[in-house]
């Protein structure tokens, strides 16, 4: 069932290996990317990847924990998923996506109040399961998933105290 999704296509074009100055080459990409289509879907002991990453999550931070709880954890969820790929399309691309921008925005001081130290939890804990999720797992997938996610996340914590123009809610 999971192997289906290994040859999934990869949530960003190509092209994007191409272009100078991205962070993650295409071994590390693509090794990234592998992962991730392994995982997303795979439950373990009846608990899906995604529960199982908001759990470890709320365990790692009661910051993070007041946080999600506030939004509701369906919510939470879907921005999970969607956060890993807006992340992953960023090392790629360099541009911040109107959602990256938006995202941004929602999260500096002024809004949400997710301050810096909350990206390396979030980072941290993400790859914490997938060493348990993912049955390919070496230390060079958890490297692969930090260097295709840190982009993005630098991004995020760079507009904390400055949030980005905001793009249309
Ligand atoms: C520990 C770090 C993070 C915390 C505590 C956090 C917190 C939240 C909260 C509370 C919401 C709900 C907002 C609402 O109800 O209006 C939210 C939504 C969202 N977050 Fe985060 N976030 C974190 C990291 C990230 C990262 C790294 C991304 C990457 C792009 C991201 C992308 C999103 C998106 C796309 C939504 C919108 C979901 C929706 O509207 O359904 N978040 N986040």
């Amino acid at each position: 069932m999971l192997e289906r999704f290994v040859s999934c296509p990869a949530p960003v074009s190509e092209a994007g290996f191409e272009k100078e100055g991205t962070v993650a080459d295409k071994g590390t990409y693509e090794v990234f990317d592998r992962s991730y289509w392994r995982v997303w879907l795979r439950s373990r002991d009846g608990k899906p990847f995604v529960e199982a990453c908001l759990d470890e999550m709320i365990g790692a931070s009661s910051e993070i924990a007041s946080k999600f709880s506030a939004a509701g954890r369906e919510r939470m969820g879907r921005a999970l998923l969607v956060a890993i790929i807006q992340l992953a399309a960023y090392s790629q691309s360099k541009e911040p996506s109107d959602m990256l921008v938006e995202v941004a925005r929602r999260q500096s001081r002024q809004g949400l109040d997710i301050p810096p130290r909350l990206y390396d939890i979030f980072a941290d804990s993400l790859v914490r399961v997938v060493a348990r999720y993912d049955p390919r797992y070496t230390e060079a997938t958890g490297a692969a998933w930090i260097e295709v996610l840190t982009p993005g996340l630098e991004y995020l914590k760079s507009h904390y105290d400055a949030p980005p123009d905001g793009t249309a809610a």
